[in-house]
């Protein structure tokens, strides 16, 4: 984080339950969002293969109608799923969330006309089947731009959640193509891809061997089996895939954000993958009628690898946050006492340093004692940009995020070149667990004042702490 990121104050009203409690419902609620969207997908890519298939055989356009039909059904769940999780972001993440959507906002609010004229096309393809037969090419068109437009809408969504996990860039990402670039969107977009592929492929081994599905009455030659083998190999093929696009995930994925956790997270999902992938092969090489008797296996194992990704997901997404957070939650305590103290009449410390800034001689601070260090040139200098970068952070007394001013004071006395040094580049993590990012844009001379007023807000704060001397 550089001293470019904006850090707003937060919204302080109570949360309506426990944070914990939204994470798992916000976690629950996403895997079922995703399930549906997956399956709306995989179903609108399979109708538009299916139905240009049905060009050479016919059999495969009655496949590709009856697939259409689910489309509608799955798409009204996702949107029905999609709103739990959307709540829950918003009161976990208020911050972070509403920054990253108004920095691209233009592209995320167009979710909302792709995702409208989606449907409405999506509509309008499955109730002209008949009617168009004569223009197939036409009606092919539509489910293709409903193919597009849905296509798109993830795509936004997930250049949306990345950038919120990187405040760091926000500085820099100027609009949407810039945001879509950034390392970890497009290998993400293609490992949802592949899930709505083996999601769908699964779903429709199931129901086209179900009595429901009426494949007797549909086609003239296909048959049941080889819609199970075709729908088997599909869902093995993507699955095969992930264990390629999964690690070019992991591995774009910038390390800020990776502990221990989320990798223990990953590699359980990974270690349920394995099984079924096995019996998805086994399935595909023992064409028997029926879904055969891995099929519930396989189901079971993909859930918990899904379950297991969608919480690693989570886990990443809090640690990578956790700093910023923890920047958010200072500042708002901060700006609260502030409020507080105003109420009683008191003026926040940079309000007086101001003030004496302005009119020499400086004004006495409350606790009686005036360090000789104010009268220093640099004093008024530091004091502007300590309350423009480092006050998020440090605080006279008390430890924010790092330690209090008084401690820095004791360990840098006479020293503010040290303060100044460590502050552009600093050393080891010494008051673990977090770090202090190194401060950018500000020179050496400038770190300086800075040191000279945290000594003399220190040498005060000392005098406070062990007065009369
Ligand atoms: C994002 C929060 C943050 C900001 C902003 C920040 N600091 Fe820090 N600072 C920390 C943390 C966290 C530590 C403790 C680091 C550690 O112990 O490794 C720290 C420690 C320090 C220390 C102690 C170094 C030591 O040797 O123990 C100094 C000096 C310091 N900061 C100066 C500054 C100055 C000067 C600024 C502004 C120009 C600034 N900090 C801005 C978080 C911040």
């Amino acid at each position: 984080m550089d001293a470019s990121t904006p850090i707003p104050k937060d919204v302080t009203l109570p949360l309506p339950v426990p944070p914990e409690l939204l994470v798992i419902f916000h976690v629950v609620f996403f895997a079922m969002h995703l399930l549906f969207v997956n399956l709306m997908l995989g179903g609108v890519l399979l109708t538009l293969w299916y139905e240009l298939r049905g060009r050479v055989r016919a059999d495969y356009d009655a496949l590709a109608h009856e697939i259409a039909k689910t489309i509608s059904v799955n798409k009204s769940l996702a949107v029905v799923m999609g709103i739990g999780p959307l709540l829950f972001i918003n009161l976990l993440y208020t911050s972070p969330f509403y920054g990253t959507t108004t920095l691209i906002g233009d592209a995320w609010i167009k979710i909302i006309p792709l995702v409208m004229i989606a449907f409405l096309l999506a509509y309008l393809h499955k109730y002209t089947w008949e009617r168009m037969h004569a223009h197939k090419g036409l009606h092919i068109l539509l489910i293709a731009v409903v193919a597009v437009l849905l296509l798109s809408v993830p795509l936004i969504f997930l250049t949306t959640i990345n950038l919120m996990l990187f405040p760091e860039l926000w500085p820099r990402v100027h609009g949407f193509v810039d945001a879509l670039f950034l390392p970890n969107v497009l290998p993400r977009y293609l490992h949802f891809l592949l899930a709505s592929l083996s999601v769908m492929g699964l779903f429709l081994v199931k129901w086209t061997q179900t009595p429901y599905f009426p494949a007797e009455k549909l086609f003239r030659d296909l048959t049941r089996l080889e819609l199970r083998q075709q729908f088997y190999a599909l869902a093995f093929g993507a699955t095969a895939l992930q264990f390629l696009a999964g690690p070019l995930v992991f591995a774009t994925l910038p390390a800020a954000g990776m502990n221990l956790r989320t990798m223990g997270a990953v590699a359980c999902g990974v270690a349920c993958a394995i099984p079924a992938l096995w019996w998805l092969w086994q399935e595909l090489n023992q064409p028997t009628s029926g879904a055969g008797r891995r099929y519930w296996h396989i189901i079971g194992a993909i859930s918990l690898t899904v379950m297991f990704m969608v919480i690693g997901r989570h886990l990443y997404r809090a640690e990578s946050l956790s700093l910023y957070q923890a920047q958010i939650a200072a500042r708002t305590a901060n700006y609260e006492q502030q409020v507080e103290e105003a109420k009683k009449g008191v003026f926040p410390q940079h309000a007086i340093a101001e003030k004496a800034a302005a009119s020499a001689p400086p004004v006495t601070p409350a606790s009686g004692y005036t360090s000789p260090l104010r009268a220093d040139k640099r004093f008024a200098q530091g004091d502007a940009i300590f309350h423009q970068v480092c006050f998020v952070c440090h605080a006279p007394a008390t430890k924010l995020i790092g330690p209090p001013i008084l401690e820095i004071a004791t360990l840098y006395k006479d020293h503010p070149e040290g303060i100044a040094k460590w502050a552009q580049a600093p050393g080891p993590n010494k008051r673990p667990p977090l770090p202090m990012p190194p401060v950018v844009g500000k020179t050496m001379d400038e770190l300086t004042a800075v040191g000279v007023y945290m000594l003399g807000i220190g040498d005060e704060e000392a005098h406070k702490a062990a007065p009369a001397k």
